[in-house]
């Protein structure tokens, strides 16, 4: 399969309008709603990438709903951010990659946070690990990209509003493509 920025973006136009797993948003809403967390907390354009991008890896299934409901774990992480590598940097990947385990993290370190979880969530977490343990959490908080990964996660979380309004997908497609195109050159090789 050919793993490229156009390609990227076709699946959100053939895919994007399913149904996010056991939310009241599409794949699309999910991901302009987390795209736009990240924007307005400031956050570098290649993490605003990471959050547009983030669940990715779910528009490689075949299936519609959840697959946490048949008992499976996607690796949908893996997946979006295996294929992202091709033509975006670690600053986008990296935390793409890391934001199923941040919300492993953040649910063996903060107790708010686990009470926030939607039921999917609370689901997939079970399939994913569960809450990490001491040694996870030392070995995740000396990766590089556990900050920028916290952060998405936290929008990840917030990004499931039914009441949100998402632009037209070509507005959207092209923003998302604009800011990809301009991504400083110190992004690309980190
Ligand atoms: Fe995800
Ligand atoms: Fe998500």
């Amino acid at each position: 399969m050919k793993r490229d920025l156009p390609q990227a973006l076709a699946l959100y136009r053939e895919k994007g309008r399913l149904q996010y797993s056991g939310e009241p948003v599409s794949q699309l809403d999910h991901a302009w709603q987390s795209f736009r967390l990240a924007a307005r907390a400031g956050a570098s354009s290649a993490l605003q990438l990471a959050a547009f991008f983030h669940d990715l890896g779910h528009l490689f299934q075949r299936e519609q709903g959840s697959p946490t409901l048949s008992g499976k774990d996607d690796k949908h992480e893996d997946v979006g951010a295996a294929y992202l590598r091709a033509f975006l940097p670690d600053a986008v990947c990296e935390p793409i990659a890391l934001h199923v385990a941040a919300k492993r993290y953040l649910v063996a370190t903060e107790p708010e946070y686990a009470a926030k979880l939607s039921e999917d969530s609370v689901r997939s977490l079970a399939l994913q690990g569960g809450p990490m343990s001491a040694r996870e959490i030392a070995e995740f908080e000396t990766n590089p990209w556990s900050q920028d990964a916290v952060a998405l996660r936290r929008w990840d979380e917030e990004a499931k509003s039914g009441s949100a309004h998402t632009p037209d997908i070509e507005r959207v497609l092209s923003v998302v493509s604009d800011l990809a195109r301009d991504l400083p050159a110190s992004t690309q090789s980190a």
